[in-house]
């Protein structure tokens, strides 16, 4: 069977990082994407010597001229796309947030467009542009890297645990990014295509900081058991470990 092909944003460091540790398999190829070529090199090395099948491409999610390169990068060599993983993210500060500058009302214009366009811009767009190639696998996954401080609901919900965690740029951004993923899986509901939203969990990251509660090596496992879906799993879901989360 031929290898899938994989494409993981933000693979040098963090959860990117863990996710393509956790696809090792000799039937995935994956490819880090990494904004400093030398950093993506040495986290390739670290993943080939864990016995990972990966390769580095340069990319930041924020150079429009960089979608291209990569539709060009896996077209070229493979003809298509099984796997993306928009886990490239940004929080604008500490995580999850206290200071004034993640207030609704306070927040600067300017980051609320940066986390924007980084969190929630930049992945429709490169999702759009590699999406030809991902229609021509025989099951492609996305999956969107959101956050449960995305929910709107748990927001909403004074005894919810998340209600205090109020990073608001950070925040709406991840239910922007979960309104792409209800929209595009409804537009390719016949296909075999699967889109879904992953909560990954509060993991020790540069972002998530040394108070989370989770360890990076558990860190990966939602997106990569979303990335690797049966064919008859779902599509259009926002889920931490295999449970549903809500919206
Ligand atoms: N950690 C958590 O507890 C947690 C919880 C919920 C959701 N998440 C989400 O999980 C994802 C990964 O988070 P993390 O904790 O691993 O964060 P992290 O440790 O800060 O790593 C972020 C990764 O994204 C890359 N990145 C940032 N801006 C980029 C850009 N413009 N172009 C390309 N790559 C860029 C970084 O690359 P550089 O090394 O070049 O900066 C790095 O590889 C994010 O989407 C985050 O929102 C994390």
């Amino acid at each position: 069977m031929a290898q899938k092909i994989a494409f993981i944003t933000g693979g040098n460091r963090g959860l990117g990082f863990q996710t393509a540790l956790d696809l090792k398999d000799p039937g995935v190829k994956v490819v880090i994407g990494s904004r400093d070529l030398a950093q993506g090199e040495k986290a390739v090395e670290k993943l080939r010597a864990a016995g990972v099948d990966a390769d580095v491409l340069q990319f930041d999610i924020t150079k429009t001229s960089d979608y291209q390169a990569a539709y060009d990068y896996f077209d070229s060599r493979y003809g298509r796309l099984d796997i993306l993983v928009n886990n490239a993210g940004i929080a604008a500060g500490t995580f999850p947030g206290t200071g004034p500058e993640h207030s609704a009302s306070e927040v600067p214009s300017g980051v609320l467009h940066k986390v924007f366009e980084t969190n929630f811009f930049a992945v429709v767009a490169l999702t759009d542009t590699l999406l030809p190639l991902i229609k021509k696998s025989a099951a492609g996954r996305i999956v969107n890297l959101s956050s449960i401080l995305g929910s709107l609901k748990l927001h909403a919900d004074p005894n919810s645990p998340i209600y205090h965690a109020k990073s608001f740029a950070y925040d709406a951004s991840k239910t922007a990014l979960n309104a792409f993923t209800i929209h595009l899986a409804y537009e390719l509901r016949d296909t075999k295509i699967k889109v879904n939203s992953a909560h990954p969990g509060w993991v020790k990251t540069d972002m998530g900081g040394e108070q989370a509660t989770m360890e990076l090596s558990e860190g990966g496992k939602t997106s990569a058991a979303l990335a690797t879906l049966a064919d008859d799993g779902p599509s259009g879901g926002y889920f931490h470990q295999g449970k549903p989360l809500p919206w």
